[in-house]
């Protein structure tokens, strides 16, 4: 489990982040809410930016899988497009717990992206918890995520 989480939707993801927080601090992790704090039209790219430059400010444990990032949006595909921009930021956008768990397994994912409108509350907690308890297999896959750092 990491120990700090941090937490970021735009309007059509807040009820999910809303529902997700008390659940992730009664896992034990220290959540931080980049916000919105209200459901208004807002403009995701600001929130999984704001979240993204948190995540690099964590240095090595932005890395390690101690500090993990949560970006919630309607379908969480403008999210990850926003947050795959920021070099040292792997968002995966999943749907099912097999993604989210492979997602940190295979990609050393920091950032986990969802939909608010594809999927419900309760797939969504399974998801993130999925996201949450893996961890990075490193050998071959280290070498391949390390790729991404080469590329323009
Ligand atoms: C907002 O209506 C919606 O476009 C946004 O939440 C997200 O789904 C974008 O990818």
């Amino acid at each position: 489990m990491p120990k700090t989480v941090l937490i970021a939707s735009d309007h059509g993801g807040f009820a999910l982040k809303t529902a997700l927080i008390p659940a992730l601090r009664e896992a034990g992790c220290a959540v931080e809410d980049l916000g919105p704090d209200c459901a208004g039209s807002c403009d995701y790219p600001i929130f999984a930016d704001k979240l993204c430059a948190r995540l690099l400010a964590a240095g090595e444990e932005g890395q390690n899988g101690a500090v993990l990032g949560l970006l919630i949006c309607g379908t969480g595909l403008g999210m990850s497009m926003a947050a795959n921009r920021h070099k040292g930021v792997r968002a995966a956008l999943c749907t099912c717990e097999f993604m989210a768990r492979m997602a940190r397994a295979h990609n050393n994912a920091n950032v986990l992206c969802l939909g608010e409108r594809v999927i419900g509350q309760g797939l969504a907690q399974d998801i993130v918890r999925a996201f949450l308890t893996a961890n990075f297999e490193g050998g071959r896959h280290l070498r391949r995520v390390e790729l991404f750092e080469k590329q323009a």
